[in-house]
């Protein structure tokens, strides 16, 4: 069954076509990678899904429910989290502050969401007690990362959007965050999407990828099928393919 719907969505910067038509579902407990070069249009897409920004045209459903051009805090309040490709913690809290602002902003109960924990306890799970109390500024990128995915958690989301967790991160905190990831969705019963660059990642743990290229989808299947695609080969090699 559907959890999300994303109908035709266009989206035009003044004379830019950031996304043209663009359609697909996500099922419940699904893991979905979305791929695409720089530029395709794939956080202008989250942008959307997310209340951010509104389309120029389509529809976005949730659960059965239209949300198109709902603001952020009643989408996420129905379930729907998301995380910033750059980390955007409050920088003069702490990362428990942080994350006990999450929550309040998602309201963790109602709308048939489950709780993920408390704020002590996401922060046990995503690998930060031990900085609970330390300030966001002084983080290192890749504490950044986990303070993002914190703040997410504490929504109590129903499915989480992630824009490029693993960008930026060594290859040892690259196989933390894919495990986490699948981990996530197992424990929690998560519906995810997932932006990532580094293939190798996401190959290996999404059930289906979509692939945008200059705001156009070019490409859905399998994570096989999709790198087999003589169209996705194109878009990344730039026509030497
Ligand atoms: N707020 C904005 N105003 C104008 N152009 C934008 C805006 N946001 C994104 N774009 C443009 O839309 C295109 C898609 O950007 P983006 O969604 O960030 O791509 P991706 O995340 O796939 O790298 C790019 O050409 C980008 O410059
Ligand atoms: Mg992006």
């Amino acid at each position: 069954m559907n959890i999300l719907e994303v109908s035709q969505i266009t989206k035009h910067f003044s004379g830019l076509v950031a996304l043209d038509n663009i359609s697909f579902n996500v099922n419940k407990s699904e893991i979905v990678g979305l791929i695409g070069p720089n530029g395709a249009g794939k956080t202008t897409l989250f942008n959307i899904i997310a209340g951010s920004l509104k389309p120029t045209r389509g529809k976005i459903s949730f659960d059965g429910k239209n949300i198109t051009g709902l603001p952020t805090n009643r989408i996420c309040r129905l379930g729907l989290a998301r995380t910033f490709q750059i980390p955007k913690p409050f920088e003069d809290l702490t990362v428990l502050q942080n994350i006990e602002m999450a929550e309040m902003f998602g309201h963790a109960t109602g709308e048939g969401k489950k709780r993920v924990g408390s704020p002590m306890e996401i922060c046990e799970i995503v690998g930060l007690s031990p900085k609970n109390e330390t300030l966001a500024r002084i983080l290192s990128a890749s504490d950044k990362k986990r303070l993002e995915v914190a703040r997410a958690l504490a929504t109590s989301p129903r499915i989480l959007l992630l824009d490029e967790f693993a960008a930026g991160l060594s290859a040892q905190e690259s196989e933390w965050a894919s495990s986490f990831v699948k981990d996530m969705q197992r424990s929690f019963e998560l519906s995810i999407i997932w932006i990532e660059h580094v293939m190798r990642i996401l190959m290996k743990n999404v059930d289906r990828v979509f692939v945008l290229d200059h705001g156009v989808k070019i490409a859905e299947g399998t994570p096989k099928e999709v790198v087999n695609n003589a169209k996705v080969l194109q878009a990344y090699l730039g026509g030497s393919a």
